[in-house]
């Protein structure tokens, strides 16, 4: 059978590496002008399905709720969803009024929730998903840099709220390799083994396998590791308070 898929009326994404699309846009918090506005900054952009929903209030509890956390690597929050302001602005009052979610109650959502109704910016960004509803955002993660480039996409369904814990370890992650160009393995975390760069840039491949370059662990010539003590990482990612 053939595969009448066009592959040319899919709307171009962003993708690792591309600078994040500029926008301008309303907010809870007031205007923005992205990613401009960010600039130095790092920033976690995330998209939810529509405001008044379940899961999406159990993601906004728990990123609001860890926003200083986030803080703290340098990077600011931003949601969005196809909601009206007003829409948001009521969503988020009865969040912090009535809702209770795990051991989180009387939650208040300072990071701004950029208005879209006219979906131009969920377009840009590639968070409308057909397959999985044409009128809503899928829940997508951008983590955009201090430079403006996109450095990560997360992407679920909207029927899976997003473990927040691993949005800050990929934040964290991300700005352990650029710290100290290494990069991280399966699961890391601040204070486990990092993997170092290919052979040429930290020793050869004999000297490194032969044990020759100081702290570094071969287990074959493609997979060497060295120590990164947590405190080593705090100091280099962790912004001053
Ligand atoms: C929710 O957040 O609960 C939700 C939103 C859209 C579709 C399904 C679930």
């Amino acid at each position: 059978m053939t595969d009448t898929t066009d592959v040319r009326a899919t709307p171009a994404m962003p993708r690792i590496g591309d600078p994040a699309p500029a926008f301008t846009a309303k907010t809870t918090q007031g205007d923005i002008s992205f990613p401009g506005d960010y600039a130095g900054r790092w920033v976690v952009l995330f998209s939810h399905p529509a405001d008044f929903t379940p899961v999406c209030t159990s993601e906004f509890m728990t990123f609001a709720t860890m926003e200083e956390q986030f803080a703290a690597y340098g990077t600011d929050l931003v949601g969005l969803s196809v909601d009206g302001l007003y829409s948001h602005i009521a969503w988020l009052r009865t969040i912090k009024d009535r809702i209770v979610y795990r051991d989180m109650e009387d939650v208040e959502v300072t990071f701004p929730l950029i208005e879209d109704i006219t979906m131009d910016v969920a377009r840009a960004y590639g968070m409308i998903m057909p397959g999985e509803d044409s009128t809503k955002a899928v829940r997508a993660v951008f983590v955009i840099d201090d430079k403006g480039v996109i450095r990560a996409i997360i992407y679920y369904p909207l029927s899976l709220g997003r473990n927040f814990d691993e949005l800050l370890r990929v934040v964290k992650a991300l700005r352990t390799a650029d710290a100290f160009d290494v990069a991280t393995p399966a699961d890391w975390r601040p204070g486990e083994r990092v993997i170092v760069p290919p052979a040429g840039s930290c020793g050869t491949a004999k000297e490194r396998m032969d044990g020759d370059v100081e702290g570094v662990e071969c287990v074959d010539w493609f997979f060497c590791t060295k120590d990164l003590p947590a405190d080593e990482v705090e100091a280099a990612i962790r912004v001053a308070s």
